[in-house]
């Protein structure tokens, strides 16, 4: 296909959903991936999120390879070994529950508030933030406080209460007789990369177990080793009564989880939920093994080190140059707050071969692959570096 005829068929068959940049990629390899004209590109932001272990990892390609030539899918009425396996390492990882599979974020959010309302029995209030992010079905977008993404879709489902990010008295304040749960991202990555204070998120703990309320943590984006632990919570001493995951669980392929704490996971009994794919044999094969490749190639610790290394250079920037406002965010989640728009910022270095992205208008979001390098590092930088000095 030409490249004119590719645009030309999302132009006449696909709806128009997206804001696109015209680059058409046909290959990736670890933090690289090409262009329909060979151009390489240096991917700073792999698949949205999704792609913590690069492209193509030889480990993903290979569990693929062996589960579809062995049993590409059976329904959830049967039982199969890859998501048996796969249950009890997110369990072995996390903490003493049960999961729940399904196929993407938003599901898998979903899942966490209809999970309260039966917990609830009736109370079915959930506080959300100002800022947060948790999908795009009628009820993740009511649990989402950005009212861009809501706009125009109303009436949504009620019983959100949406207050300010890091408040804890505003949390209390909003609580009633009606309230189930309290439902956060610990770095709310679409609304800016806002990191949640240690005090504020042990707060909601503690006000939880007081209250008899669920804590909800959305570790859609920062699960999987992207800030250097497994899962985000585990830097904030506490444990959440449901967690959300999805993005990089299943290097590229479509999967959610709801993980929810032993002591009430089994309040969702037969024919209460269900997802017809969620976690196929494919998948889950391909899930195990990220969790597998993390652990063998040391990814956690080294994330943490790249993730020094990048804070380190970005604030080097920071010094630099005026128009960078803050720089912040956790392992290799890092977000760059402008005094302007971002968005041209984020096309001058795509023209210099490094794929970055902008949220919330005015603030950069760079996080690479887990296995990103130094060097690959400070390529970037220079990028960065060279944009910004001539955006000044
Ligand atoms: C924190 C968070 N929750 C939920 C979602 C929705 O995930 P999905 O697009 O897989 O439905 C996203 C997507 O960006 C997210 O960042």
């Amino acid at each position: 296909m030409r490249k004119e005829d590719i645009f030309s068929a999302y132009k006449d068959y696909i709806m128009p959903t997206y804001s696109k940049t015209p680059l058409i990629f046909v290959k990736g390899k670890g933090s690289r991936l090409w262009d329909i004209h060979h151009r390489c590109y240096l991917d700073f932001f792999p698949g949205w999120g999704v792609g913590n272990l690069g492209h193509c990892h030889p480990k993903i390609m290979a569990a693929a390879r062996d589960q579809i030539s062995k049993l590409i899918f059976v329904p959830n009425n049967y039982y199969q070994i890859p998501q048996a396996k796969l249950a009890r390492e997110i369990i072995y990882w996390s903490y003493p529950g049960k999961v729940f599979f399904c196929n993407s974020g938003a599901e898998a959010n979903e899942a966490a508030i209809k999970f309260s309302r039966k917990f609830g029995r009736g109370r079915y209030e959930i506080i959300v933030f100002v800022n947060s992010f948790h999908g795009r079905t009628l009820a993740t977008l009511a649990a989402t406080g950005q009212e861009k993404y809501r706009e125009g879709f109303a009436p949504l489902p009620e019983g959100f209460k949406i207050v300010s990010f890091n408040d804890l008295q505003a949390v209390k304040d909003a609580i009633t007789d009606k309230t189930v749960a309290i439902m956060l991202e610990l770095i709310q990555g679409e609304g800016g990369v806002n990191v949640a204070e240690r005090d504020f998120v042990q707060g909601l703990r503690k006000l939880c177990d007081e209250m008899n309320l669920l804590l909800i943590v959305d570790e859609v984006q920062t699960g999987i080793g992207r800030t250097g632990k497994l899962f985000c919570y585990q830097h904030y001493g506490i444990t959440p009564d449901i967690m959300t995951l999805a993005k990089a669980i299943a290097g590229g392929f479509p999967l959610g989880v709801m993980v929810v704490r032993k002591e009430f996971a089994d309040i969702l009994g037969p024919g209460m939920h269900a997802s017809t794919f969620g976690g196929g044999p494919v998948i889950c094969k391909v899930a195990l093994a990220v969790f597998k490749t993390i652990q063998q190639e040391k990814l956690l610790t080294h994330c943490q080190r790249m993730g020094e290394y990048l804070f380190k250079h970005l604030n080097i920037l920071r010094k630099k140059y005026a128009m960078i406002k803050d720089v912040r965010g956790m392992g290799l989640m890092a977000g760059i707050e402008l005094d302007r728009e971002a968005k041209t910022i984020v096309q001058k270095c795509f023209d210099k071969g490094l794929l970055i992205n902008c949220t919330h208008d005015r603030v950069l979001r760079l996080m690479p692959a887990l296995n990103i390098t130094k060097q690959e590092i400070d390529k970037a930088i220079e990028i960065l570096d060279e944009v910004l000095r001539d955006s000044t």
